[in-house]
């Protein structure tokens, strides 16, 4: 099983707070929120630079500045908004792009309702970011959907990640690097995370 864990302390002690069922929308998004700067720092730990000559107070130097075309944050919508929104604050040159998808609660397939990009994807680094990869339907369908529009380079970043979900999205994009804070038990009866949140984009904005 392909996935990259970022499990660093502070992350897996919000974590765990974000798990517990009393915790209210505004704390569960203010955790969300915090997690996702410290992982959005793990994830573009690869990003390339280039040299510039500048002049501090004392003298010239040489020193770094981000190379290429600005990334892309891809927010799957709804829950992919509360990552999003921290990766912003930590890199606010960034693109931002939204693909609405939610799971039909009948057979659990991805149904697109909004997609919107920016251009040059071909060029840019992608991060698409979900807070749960479940069944993966949801996350494969966005990578159909983000490739189909050019993008080449692109990494996925979750929460909570169900064993199967790394598999069907290991089967279906292996050319897409996935990182998570944690990989959960399993999937239950209705295809959610055990012991997993719950419903993320319900917690986050407060509709349960
Ligand atoms: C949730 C979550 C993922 C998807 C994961 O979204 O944010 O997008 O489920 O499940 P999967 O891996 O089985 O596809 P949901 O469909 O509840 O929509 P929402 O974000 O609008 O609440
Ligand atoms: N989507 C969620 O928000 N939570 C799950 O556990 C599975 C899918």
């Amino acid at each position: 099983m392909e996935a990259q864990l970022i499990d660093h302390p502070l992350i897996l002690h919000k974590l765990t707070l974000m798990r517990k069922k009393d915790t209210p929308p505004a704390l569960f998004r203010g955790l969300l929120k915090e997690i996702s700067v410290l992982m959005g720092y793990e994830v573009t730990r690869d990003l390339e630079l280039k040299n510039i000559d500048i002049e501090t107070p004392v003298s010239k130097t040489t020193g770094s500045k981000l190379s290429g075309r600005k990334m892309c944050i891809f927010s799957i919508l709804r829950a992919g908004e509360g990552l999003a929104q921290g990766l912003l604050d930590l890199i606010p040159t960034a693109k931002v792009g939204h693909v609405g998808l939610y799971r039909d609660p009948n057979d659990l397939h991805a149904v697109e309702y909004y997609f919107k990009a920016p251009p040059h994807l071909n060029e840019r680094f992608n991060l698409v970011v979900d807070p749960m990869l479940a069944t993966a339907n949801s996350a494969i369908t966005a990578l159909d959907r983000i490739k189909r529009a050019g993008a080449k380079n692109i990494t996925f970043l979750c929460l909570l990640a169900a064993p199967e979900g790394i598999k069907a999205l290991n089967d279906a994009h292996p050319d897409v690097k996935i990182y998570t804070a944690a990989i959960d038990e399993k999937l239950n009866e209705k295809s959610y995370i055990v012991p997993g949140l719950g419903d993320a984009g319900d917690r986050i904005f407060g509709t349960i």
